[in-house]
């Protein structure tokens, strides 16, 4: 499931965001690339200890937390620190897949990456270029979001941003390792969930709404690991 999230921020928040992050130290975005990704990438990103990198990545996942669409989709068991990179001057990132297993830093975890996601900073009209393009199962979808809106692909995808040729693109990106690993399985429940609350808010007495939340929460029994 390839899904767009809007509005994870304000377009005022991601105007302060952006504006934070214009003002940092950039380094070589080959830091966090593997063996492959390091030949393919060519952008800039902030380091993970940097100290405005830490509080906008702390405040992002406090946000996300609070976004329903982005539990009920994800339904995270651990969320990567979101980091912050950047593209300009032609820069792109080559076809690639993400690593499978991420070191938190300065923690003892690990987490396994089963989805992927990039937070859009930057508005399309401020640069050319930097779709981010995603091999999905239904085909090759290209994503150039309005600032503060999101995407969520498996991370089984490969994928590549185009060049940036005109100005810069600011994004952030991380990794979820999700309570239930099958990107099917937790496609299946999204469904359930979104068909659940409709019923709910549209009849809220009805007595299979119950019933449909009950096989919500079985079938979570049955897939989720913790
Ligand atoms: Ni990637």
């Amino acid at each position: 499931m390839l899904l767009h999230i809007d509005n994870v921020l304000t377009p005022e928040e991601a105007a302060y965001t952006r504006q934070m992050l214009e003002q940092a130290d950039w380094v070589d975005g080959r830091v966090t690339a593997g063996y492959q990704s390091a030949m393919a990438k060519k952008n800039l990103q902030l380091p993970e200890e940097h100290p405005v990198a830490r509080q906008l990545s702390d405040r992002l996942v406090e946000i996300l937390q609070q976004n329903a669409l982005f539990m009920g989709a994800a339904l995270p068991y651990r969320i990567f620190p979101p980091l912050f990179n950047r593209y300009d001057g032609g820069q792109s990132f080559g076809t690639h897949v993400d690593n499978a297993i991420r070191q938190i830093k300065g923690t003892g975890h690990r987490i396994r990456t089963d989805l992927s996601a990039t937070l859009f900073l930057t508005n399309p009209e401020d640069y050319d270029g930097g779709e981010l393009v995603i091999e999905d199962t239904y085909g090759t979808q290209s994503v150039k979001l309005p600032a503060g809106h999101m995407v969520l692909y498996p991370a089984t995808s490969l994928h590549h941003v185009t060049p940036v040729t005109r100005g810069s693109r600011i994004s952030s990106f991380f990794w979820i390792q999700s309570m239930v690993r099958s990107d099917a399985q937790r496609t299946i429940l999204f469904d359930l969930d979104i068909a659940i609350q409709r019923l709910a808010g549209e009849s809220p007495n009805h007595p299979s709404a119950v019933q449909l939340t009950g096989v919500y929460h079985n079938l979570i029994r049955m897939w989720a690991e913790l």
